[in-house]
């Protein structure tokens, strides 16, 4: 595959941490000068309006999930985000706010499956039956960190309900493909669309690997990856695909799209977070907390080791850890 244009990833050892971008309600009331000085108006306004349109979701909190650091404000995350199919930048939010139409949305459910099915989102929101809170962290390979109110179901919800058959070892997913709503899809033909990730069996039917439905009390925003996405906290963040629209049950590891770009060289399938091993161009040893700028330690499986270490046991020869 010829790659014309490079990621944001592909930054050099020292210069990923990234510009500051925290901007409060505070500051956004004092009007358009510190907007413009942020360079995000057209987002800040999309955002606005997109923030009025989503409906409320009042999903219980699941105490078992609980963090050691303060939650990024809502603010910081609708306005910094990777989202390709908008832009390779991070300012996407306006252009995904105005474009991306999230409702109606099909899914689809194939592969090897008992109960093959296409359906809408909010009827599959309905049959998993039960939404909830999770306070989870999300670490980008990139080097900064945020931590996230999601709202949604476990993914091994979904995995009962599609109900496999035994030659099922992975799931694949899809990003839609549609250039008229995603500006990004024709301007960067270079990319292997659509977005594809995937995970096995196991990581499937794992306690913590959730499909995001909602955040911050709402019906997850468009630059979030509306109206469903994939959180696994213990991988890097692009693993976490946006904007589904197909799950395929297969016996074939899936290639997933930054693993393709980069021939598994920088961006592998398994992408478990590792302080200890550096990605090819930078360290993983730290990362910086979005909305304090403040550089910590990164911890092995993001601080998650517990729940999912021994999903990678007998598995020392993969390159789990990018
Ligand atoms: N999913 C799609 N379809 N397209 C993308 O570009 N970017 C990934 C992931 N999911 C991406 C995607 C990356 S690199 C990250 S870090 C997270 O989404 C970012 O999620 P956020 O913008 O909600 O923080």
């Amino acid at each position: 595959m010829l790659i014309q244009s490079k990621p944001s990833w592909t930054i050099r050892e020292g210069q990923e941490t990234p510009e500051s971008i925290y901007m409060n309600r505070r500051s956004l009331m004092k009007g358009f000068a510190g907007a413009l000085a942020a360079g995000c108006v057209g987002g800040l306004s999309a955002r606005v309006f997109a923030q009025e349109g989503r409906a409320r979701l009042d999903a219980p909190r699941n105490e078992a999930y609980r963090l050691d650091r303060e939650l990024t404000p809502e603010e910081v995350n609708l306005t910094y985000n990777n989202f390709y199919e908008f832009g390779a930048h991070k300012r996407i939010s306006g252009n995904a706010e105005s474009n991306l139409v999230p409702r109606p949305w099909t899914v689809e459910i194939d592969g090897l499956v008992n109960t093959p099915m296409t359906l809408d989102v909010d009827e599959l929101i309905a049959k998993v039956g039960g939404l909830e809170e999770r306070l989870y962290r999300l670490r980008c390979v990139e080097a900064w960190s945020m931590t996230v109110p999601w709202i949604g179901f476990p993914v091994s919800a979904l995995v009962n309900l599609a109900d496999p058959l035994s030659g099922a070892k992975y799931l694949r997913m899809e990003t839609f493909n549609d250039a008229d709503m995603a500006n990004g899809i024709r301007s960067q033909p270079w990319y292997p669309w659509p977005y594809v990730e995937g995970m096995s069996m196991a990581e499937a039917n794992n306690e913590l690997a959730f499909m995001v439905v909602g955040a911050y009390g709402k019906q997850v925003s468009n630059s979030m990856g509306a109206p469903i996405r994939l959180h696994l906290p213990w991988k890097y963040g692009f693993k976490s695909i946006k904007s589904i629209v197909r799950f395929t049950f297969t016996e074939e590891r899936p290639v997933s799209f930054w693993e393709e770009i980069s021939d598994g060289r920088e961006y592998g399938f398994w992408a478990n977070v590792n302080p200890e091993v550096p990605h090819p161009r930078w360290s993983q040893a730290t990362e910086t907390v979005l909305h304090t700028q403040e550089r910590v330690p990164t911890l092995l499986y993001n601080g998650y080791g517990e729940q999912v270490a021994d999903l990678y046991s007998g598995m020392e020869g993969e390159l789990l850890f990018r």
